[in-house]
């Protein structure tokens, strides 16, 4: 199986299934003296655990072990690995159901292709695989804070109730965005999905969410032209997490309702001299490289497609079945344990390209 790895210099291997007894990453092409803690990682990895009733019963206590290249506590340019158990899985309700197909899962297409298919838990196509990448961004994030860089990333709607996002500073948001279980900054909206959400649960059935992820003002110039544009590196990145079906950055799809005129970012001198644009309706990025303005995405994730409701559906064989989960530990709504992913990848493809824009100039 090819493609475990994502970023040019920054580089991580992910590897393990969602069932198996360990999982681990390789970070490759991090600088040396970089200060990081096991701690750091562990509170990192809290964030992406279950923090309400409509996302999984599976409680994992997610200690991590760092086998390489950290020392006393800093990077020291070695390649890092690190690594992490599964202690809560249950595999019998897999079993049970090994030999049906999951409608809207991998287990078809994975079968398909290599003509075996770690069944438990969705294997290596698991959601459970991103908390490796939350810990490689903890280290990413380090790197990225030197620059004041930061990014955050919060819940835009459920099913069909959108919040309202207040304009703030990236730091008052995101006290906004912790007081919510939900991690939706608008605490009216906040209240709407958790009724929406307790009636999709009653029913019996899953539904999708959007992300949006904004990031502080970013220095000009990150991203390459062409083939490795700061945007197409993010859709990579994003759609790279299970579940994504849709991505735009700044106003997306809904540019194609505006003029020219309505579209055009204004540049205007700000008091420290500095070209920045008046609006940012370009989300941040011309020709594919940073402009000075924060970068502003949106991340459409699908319904879970495991509901409690009976699926109809066939067999590896073809024959006709029904796909029953009794005792499920499922997401109601996935989405809404995302935001720590859509940081982590965003973070990701951050460093790698201020990396690469550092390795540009030998002045
Ligand atoms: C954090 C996370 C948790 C997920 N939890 C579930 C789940 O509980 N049940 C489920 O059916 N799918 C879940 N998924 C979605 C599956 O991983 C996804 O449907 C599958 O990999 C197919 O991916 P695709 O939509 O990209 O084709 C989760 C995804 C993520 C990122």
């Amino acid at each position: 199986m090819a493609s475990n790895t994502f970023g040019e210099i920054f580089k991580i291997t992910t590897w393990g299934e969602s069932h198996g007894k360990l999982m681990g990453v390789v970070i490759d092409g991090c600088p040396s003296n970089i200060f990081i803690s096991k701690e750091e990682i562990e509170k990192e990895l809290s964030l992406r655990r279950s923090r309400n009733s409509y996302t999984t019963k599976r409680k994992e206590k997610d200690f991590i072990e760092i086998a390489s290249g950290i020392f006393k506590g800093k990077t020291t340019g070695a390649p890092i690995s690190i690594i992490i158990k599964n202690e809560d899985v249950y595999s019998k309700e897999y079993e049970k159901n090994k030999d049906l197909l999951r409608p809207n899962h991998a287990n078809f297409t994975y079968l398909k292709k290599y003509g075996i298919f770690d069944y438990r838990g969705g294997g290596r196509s698991s959601g459970r695989e991103t908390v490796l990448r939350v810990i490689a961004s903890t280290i990413a994030k380090k790197i990225l804070k030197k620059y004041k860089i930061e990014t955050l990333a919060y819940i835009k709607s459920v099913y069909n109730i959108e919040a309202k996002i207040p304009s703030l500073p990236l730091t008052d948001l995101k006290k906004k965005r912790d007081k919510s279980i939900l991690l939706c900054p608008d605490p009216k909206a906040t209240d709407e999905m958790i009724s929406v959400l307790e009636k999709i649960k009653e029913e019996k059935e899953s539904c999708g969410a959007t992300i949006e992820c904004q990031t502080s003002f970013l220095p000009p110039g990150l991203g390459d032209p062409i083939y490795q544009k700061l945007s197409s590196k993010l859709a990579h990145g994003i759609f790279s997490i299970p579940g994504v079906k849709g991505f735009e950055i700044g106003n997306g799809f809904f540019s194609t309702q505006m003029k020219g005129s309505e579209y055009h970012d204004h540049f205007f001198l700000n008091e420290e001299n500095e070209i920045k644009t008046k609006t940012n309706h370009a989300g941040g990025l011309f020709g594919g490289i940073t402009n000075g303005m924060p970068l502003v995405f949106r991340v459409a994730f699908k319904p879970t497609p495991s509901i409690l409701k009976p699926i109809n559906t066939l067999t590896v064989r073809g024959k006709k079945a029904v796909l029953e989960w009794k005792d499920s530990r499922f997401d109601v709504c996935f989405g809404l344990r995302c935001c720590p992913i859509v940081e982590a990848m965003t973070n990701l493809v951050l460093v790698d390209a201020l990396l690469m824009q550092n390795s540009k100039n030998l002045q």
